[in-house]
């Protein structure tokens, strides 16, 4: 039925290179010398040292020198510039797709190994890591205040078949990396901070998006359904996480947050539209989350031989997911706003041979808009249609499931200032803006203050092979998170 089942399971072994990054240490010379003066010093020489951090190595070669790379430490971003982007390429090669594209589905071997990874970072820069019974990771580092709500951000970095290396990945890199930079400047957190790896993103292999952080933001419709669930080849949530080394506990009610967890949560991610390339800006300041909703649509019919069966007599169910796709987009482009958008990603037919009329077929719906309620009008419309479809053609609409159909989420105030203040501390140029894709953050919205900063990508790309974000914004990115971290670190 999906792409699923097909990819290859394409096993590497980690090189002597990527040994090397998952143990680089910390410069303990540099962090030395910088600790004890961050948090007494004024803001103003607090925001230079993180931008100073910002362009330091973090590790020593083997002989105990600095790298020979970014030779010259107070180039612009160099040494942020290096070391993020080399791990965002080092993690592209845990992908079950050839490079450039990347393919890492929940609870695969490239999965698997791509948290190990993720893990050994975590460790290396200092943090505390615990995961939970879905495979959420978790990286503390403890302030002075360990019993306040801690400040947190993260992403994901499960990616879709034949995506790119950067959506999710950016945010958990870069927060990893935001940490280390805070680190450098000898920056004293009094809020602990931590960083978050969301499970599942992307709803490829069980048709659930934002699995971990819909589960940490309270669903007990999911804690349910997980234990039902089974993906196109017929594998359980429950075993595919078992495989995997997680649901122990199969209650997954426990990986629900307490409502004091975190003051605060900031996601750092490529904008994945064209707006920050085109006007050349390089931050934004996510204001508010568009709506998602998904559906998924079943037609059966008669089928039969492909000469035998004369036209009158037929009841093709291929026909009736075609048009209903169509239907799709005529509801979309009714609604009147640039804002309202809808995707047919998944069109099958069974049996799937040229000489045989579809006896069975299946459509999964994207739909969004920045506006619920227009939202909900185009899933209404769609659902109308659906119906009249299967009249006509004679088909039985066998099932019209709404998977999702979530509200937007806004930015929170508090956050939008510190991530603004923090772009204009730091000499970058911002401008507010709305995500019309969705994210973890839009579930963490349901469970502390949230904001989101966007660094510009290429020709707006994402969800392909040609994703990119250069190495210089994605320092940018990673310097305004490491302030915008160190301000709500610092509120009372
Ligand atoms: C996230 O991947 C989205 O589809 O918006
Ligand atoms: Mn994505
Ligand atoms: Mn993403």
């Amino acid at each position: 039925m999906s792409s699923l089942g097909n990819h290859s399971r394409n096993q590497r072994r980690p090189s002597a290179a990527r040994d090397h990054l998952l143990t680089a240490k910390i410069n303990k010379e540099i962090v030395a010398t910088m600790l004890g003066i961050a948090t007494s010093m004024p803001w103003d020489e607090f925001k230079e040292a993180i931008a100073l951090a910002a362009s330091r190595p973090d590790d020593l070669v083997e002989d105990g020198t600095l790298p020979h790379t970014n030779s010259n430490p107070t180039s612009e971003n160099s040494k942020t510039e290096s070391s993020t982007d080399a791990k965002i390429d080092e993690l592209s090669s845990f992908s079950d797709s050839p490079p450039p594209s990347v393919t890492r589905i929940l609870y695969t071997h490239n999965d698997v190994v791509a948290r190990r990874f993720i893990k050994n970072l975590m460790g290396a820069a200092g943090l505390s890591v615990k995961e939970d019974a879905v495979g959420n990771i978790f990286g503390r580092w403890e302030g002075s205040e360990p019993d306040a709500p801690a400040v947190s951000t993260g992403s994901h970095i499960d990616a879709i078949p034949y995506s790119g290396k950067y959506d999710g990945v950016v945010g958990v890199l870069g927060a990893i990396e935001a940490i280390n930079v805070l680190k450098r400047s000898g920056f004293k957190p009094k809020r602990s901070l931590e960083v978050i790896m969301f499970t599942s993103e992307e709803p490829t292999r069980y048709g659930i998006s934002c699995l971990g952080s819909r589960l940490l933001a309270g669903s007990v419709t999911l804690a349910e359904v997980l234990t039902q669930t089974v993906d196109n080849a017929n594998v359980s949530f429950l075993d595919a996480a078992k495989s995997a080394g997680y649901a122990e506990n199969e209650d997954f009610s426990n990986v629900f947050l307490n409502e004091k967890s975190y003051s605060a949560f900031v996601e750092l991610h490529i904008e994945q539209g064209p707006i920050l390339e085109n006007e050349g800006i390089s931050i934004g300041i996510v204001t508010a989350i568009a709506a998602p909703a998904s559906i998924k649509v079943d037609f059966g019919g008669n089928g039969g031989h492909a000469g035998a069966v004369l036209m009158p007599q037929r009841n093709d169910a291929g026909l009736a997911a075609a048009e209903l796709s169509l239907a799709v987009e005529k509801h979309v482009l009714e609604s009147g706003s640039i804002d309202t958008v809808g995707t047919v990603g998944i069109l099958e037919v069974h049996p799937g041979a040229i000489n045989s009329i579809p006896s069975k077929s299946h459509i999964e719906i994207d739909t969004r808009d920045i506006d619920e309620k227009r939202r909900n009008t185009v899933i209404e419309k769609i659902h109308e249609s659906a119906v009249s479809i299967s009249k006509k053609r004679g088909v039985e609409l066998l099932e019209f499931k709404i998977v999702n159909q979530d509200p937007p989420a806004l930015s929170d105030e508090s956050v939008i200032n510190a991530m603004e203040s923090a772009a204009r501390d730091l000499g970058l140029t911002h401008k507010k803006m709305i995500s019309r894709a969705y994210h973890d953050s839009l579930f963490m919205a349901r469970k502390a203050p949230m904001g989101m900063i966007f660094i510009p990508c290429y020709k707006g790309y994402s969800h392909k092979p040609e994703e990119y974000a250069s190495p210089e914004d994605t320092a940018n990115g990673v310097k305004v998170l490491a302030l915008t971290l160190a301000k709500l670190s610092l509120n009372s």
